[in-house]
Parts: C-alpha cells; sequence; structure tokens
C-alpha cells in the first residue's frame, strides 16, 4: 500500500553540548512555552451556560466557531420511586446513565434530548439573530410549520433545479410492535421529499414514493419496512434512481430497493427488490463518484460487515464486483463522502434504534481496503461522544466552496414515538492527525482526522449563501 504521510516530521536543533546553542535553545523554548500559555489563555474561555468552549484547530477562519469544542455538563437526576418499567427492566441493578436517561420515555431529562414544540425551529417565523441556526435534536419545521419527515435520510444537490433534495423516511404514523420482541415500529408511509435552497429552510415535496395500501405481497406493503431511502441522479438517462432498504416486519427480508422518476420531487415508480449480490442487506447507502459511477454500500452476513460493489451505468442494478469492507467490525447506517481522492465513512454499530459510538473510515481506493480511524466526535462530554451525540449517521453533505468541511446528518431515534425522531446536523471537517493508531500503517497516520463538533446551536459560516457558489 501506498505510504503517504502529510505530516512533517519535528525538525531537530543538531547542537554539540556545551555550545552556545544549547543556550540559545533553551531560550527559545523558553519564549515558545510563554507564547503557548498566552495562547491558550486567550482561547480557554468559559461560556454563559456552564459548558466549556475551547477551540481546537482552525484550518479557514470561517471555521472557527463551527471547531469550538462544546462541552455540557448534564446532572443524572437521583432515582425516583416510580420509573418507567421497561427501563427498569433493562438495567435492574446498574446505577442510571445518560443513556438509560435518553432511553426512559420518562426520565425528567427527557426535554433535553427531546426538547418540546416550545423550542421548534421555524424558518419562517422572523428569528432575527437566529435565522440560519441548526439546533441539533429540536423539532424543526418544514415552511408550512409541520415537522420535517424524512428520516434516515439523505441529500440530493439538483443541479438543474439548482436545489437541494431531501429524502427519507415519512413516519408520521402511530408507533406500535409488531409482536412482542419486534422493534418499535411505524407502518411505511412512503419517502418524503423536502426541497431548499439553502440547506436550511425546507419545502415539503410530498410523499414522492407511496407504500401500497392493499397488496399485500407487495415490497412497499404498508406492514413492511422501508428505510434509508437515497437519490442520484443520472447523467446518462436523465433520471432520478432512488435505492433503499426494504425489508419485512422481521427484518428477514434484508433486500435492497429501486425506483425511479423523470424529476427529483417524483413520483417515483417502484422497479423491484434484490438481494445485492445474492447477500443480506440491511442498513445501506449509495455514493455517486465524480467521474459518474456509483456504488451500493450494505450491511450484510448478519450486519457483521459491509459491502460494496459499482452500480451498472444507469444506476438500476448491482454489477458482479463487490468487495467486503469492515469485516467483523458489526457496522451499519454507513454515510460515505469524499475529500481530496480520499474516501471516507461514517458508521454506527448495530444496537437497533439505541445510540451507540460512530467510527470514522477512510480509503485511497472506494473498493478497500477501508480503515478504522476511531470515534470522530469531539465535545458534549464523554456519554455525548460515546453515543454519536444520541443519535445514528444518516448521510454526509459536502459543502463544495469550503473544501473539507461537511454537515454530517443523523437521527436521534424516538422508539416510543418514532415520528418524533430528530435530526442532529452537525459540522463535519476534515483535517490534522488521527488521534489512534490504525490497522494496517505501523501507527503512521496515513489519514486526515475527520472530526464531528458538538454544538448546540450553529450555522453554516459566513461566505456560505445558499447556491451562490454553486
Ligand atoms: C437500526 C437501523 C435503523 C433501523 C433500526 C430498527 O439498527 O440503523 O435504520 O433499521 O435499526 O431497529
Amino acid at each position: 500500500m501506498r505510504m503517504r504521510n502529510k505530516y512533517r516530521k519535528p525538525t531537530r536543533l543538531s547542537c554539540n553540548a556545551g555550545s552556545r546553542c544549547s543556550i540559545s535553545a533553551v531560550v527559545w523554548s523558553l519564549i515558545g512555552c510563554l507564547l503557548i500559555l498566552h495562547l491558550y489563555s486567550l482561547v480557554h474561555q468559559k461560556d454563559g451556560m456552564g459548558g466549556e468552549i475551547q477551540f481546537r484547530m482552525t484550518h479557514q477562519p470561517q471555521f472557527r466557531e463551527l471547531e469550538e469544542v462544546e462541552e455540557e455538563n448534564i446532572q443524572i437526576p437521583p432515582p425516583r420511586g416510580k420509573r418507567s418499567p421497561r427501563a427498569a427492566k433493562r438495567r435492574p441493578k446498574r446505577t442510571t446513565t445518560l443513556v438509560d436517561e435518553f432511553l426512559d420515555e420518562n426520565s425528567q431529562l427527557r426535554g433535553v434530548f427531546f426538547p418540546d414544540e416550545r423550542t421548534a425551529v421555524d424558518p419562517m417565523k422572523d428569528l432575527g439573530n437566529d435565522t440560519f441556526y441548526y439546533y441539533p435534536g429540536r423539532i424543526w419545521l418544514d415552511t408550512d410549520g409541520n415537522p420535517i419527515q424524512a428520516h434516515g435520510g439523505g441529500i440530493l444537490y439538483d443541479e438543474k433545479t439548482r436545489t437541494y433534495y431531501w429524502y427519507g423516511e415519512y413516519k408520521d404514523g402511530p408507533t406500535y410492535h409488531a409482536h412482542k420482541k419486534g422493534a418499535a415500529r411505524v407502518d411505511i408511509i412512503g419517502v418524503g421529499c423536502y426541497s431548499s435552497k439553502d440547506l436550511w429552510k425546507w419545502k415539503n415535496e410530498g410523499v414522492v414514493l407511496l407504500a401500497e395500501e392493499k397488496n399485500e405481497t407487495h415490497d412497499l406493503h404498508k406492514s413492511n419496512v422501508l428505510e434509508r431511502p437515497k437519490v442520484i441522479y443520472n447523467q446518462k438517462t436523465g433520471k432520478y434512481v432512488m435505492w433503499m432498504h426494504v425489508d419485512d416486519a422481521n427484518y428477514t427480508k434484508a433486500a435492497v430497493g429501486v425506483a425511479i422518476s423523470d424529476y427529483p420531487t417524483g413520483p417515483f415508480d417502484y422497479l423491484y427488490s434484490k438481494r445485492p449480490h445474492g447477500f443480506e442487506s440491511r442498513d445501506m447507502t449509495i455514493f455517486k463518484d465524480d467521474d459518474g459511477m456509483a456504488y451500493l454500500v450494505y450491511s450484510s452476513e448478519d450486519n457483521s460487515e459491509l459491502h460494496i460493489g459499482p452500480l451498472t451505468e444507469d444506476y438500476l442494478d448491482v454489477t458482479e464486483t463487490m468487495r467486503r469492507i469492515l469485516v467483523g467490525q458489526h457496522r451499519e447506517a454507513p454515510a460515505l463522502f469524499k475529500h481530496d481522492e480520499t474516501y471516507y465513512m461514517i458508521t454506527s454499530g448495530c444496537t437497533g434504534w439505541a445510540p451507540n459510538e460512530a467510527l470514522a473510515h477512510a480509503a485511497e481506493s472506494i473498493m478497500g481496503p477501508w480503515e478504522t480511524m476511531g470515534n470522530p466526535c469531539i465535545g458534549g462530554n464523554k456519554m455525548f461522544r460515546l453515543t454519536t451525540f444520541f443519535a445514528q449517521s444518516t448521510y454526509v453533505v459536502p459543502l463544495p466552496s469550503f473544501p473539507g468541511s461537511f454537515i454530517f446528518m443523523a437521527d436521534r431515534w424516538n422508539p416510543a414515538d418514532l415520528r418524533d425522531s430528530r435530526y442532529v446536523w452537525l459540522p463535519l471537517i476534515i483535517g490534522g492527525p488521527v488521534d489512534q493508531p490504525l490497522d494496517y500503517n505501523f501507527g503512521f497516520p496515513l489519514w486526515s482526522r475527520v472530526s464531528i463538533y458538538w454544538h448546540r446551536k450553529w450555522k453554516l459560516p459566513q461566505g456560505w449563501s445558499g447556491l451562490t457558489w454553486m
């Protein structure tokens, strides 16, 4: 494998003992220490909410705010007499943790993870200085004033209409369990589509792929599962192609479904489902490369590994080529992106709707080998970082005017009421050395670090003005 160390070795001072050089080295070191201390005191400051803010690194001045490391200090309430019987069953002996509180729908901290409608972000209101701010975890309203329904989603930038389209699971129905041990579910309604010029104010374009109400043998019969829809545009055929995870209520079908439309706003015609390359396929994504080649990535072999393979030219099928990646690592919720000829991916662990630790991976060739670089999450607190800020990856949106900067899109699932699941959008920045040794490279940092910074509120940097950069 090509070694690609992007970091220079430290310069050495080569002086003989006792020479004047060693004295000046000491003096310069002292000056250096003082400068560092000064810099530290300048940037190390407390914010007004009890959280601590530090600056990690700033490769572009516009990103200074995005790279602030914001700490969270959430006090776990003392145990109460009456707690949710489900939460008590899950962890009978241990003291409660933030994750227990998150999973307990009766927790006093519920409002921390799922703030109520009073704090909803409504882009149609005059928000003054709050305009364009993302508030991860808050209810996010569309231009009609309804909560956005686009879970497990992804974003397409359509060059023809110079518009962003956000597609996701439209889950605005009741949550129930198909049977005692089944995962919480909502019947399929379809794929929601929202359009935007600025990635903040979203107009509901309707349900662009609908569930089947009557035919029980149909893949999209409402009693089945439709998750993680993603859409890409095929330049050669002029079609918008949607790939999604289709399954039965017990997740045993484990297949991908494909739908097609002439317009980004649909309607999409459902074509078929299949097990790609003959293998189980659950959480999945598709990725369109700069050269027009597109790829399917899916969790397979009981979610113990991911598979990746190119799509056919028309994007309607997979080809015969497939590679197994991250074998034995049990990863899902893949979100793939590219920077500087390197491919990156964020994945989650496999714990259903419950949050877990994200990992970042990198590869020089999209077909692998892929290396795991560690947890990309920065800030919040330890539990925030170990739970991907209580959310699960779904997509990473590139910001072409700011190379190396992306929006990380994740779902904060609410298994008690899935329609009320929230969106956690955060800045993702590529840069700086990775902070843990990698699998195959003898400890040398071959890749740049992927960092996802926690923010209670944030907005895209100045200079970003929707589509003017395109
Ligand atoms: C997760 C998966 C979600 C959904 C959920 C059901 O592991 O990422 O998309 O399938 O399980 O429990």
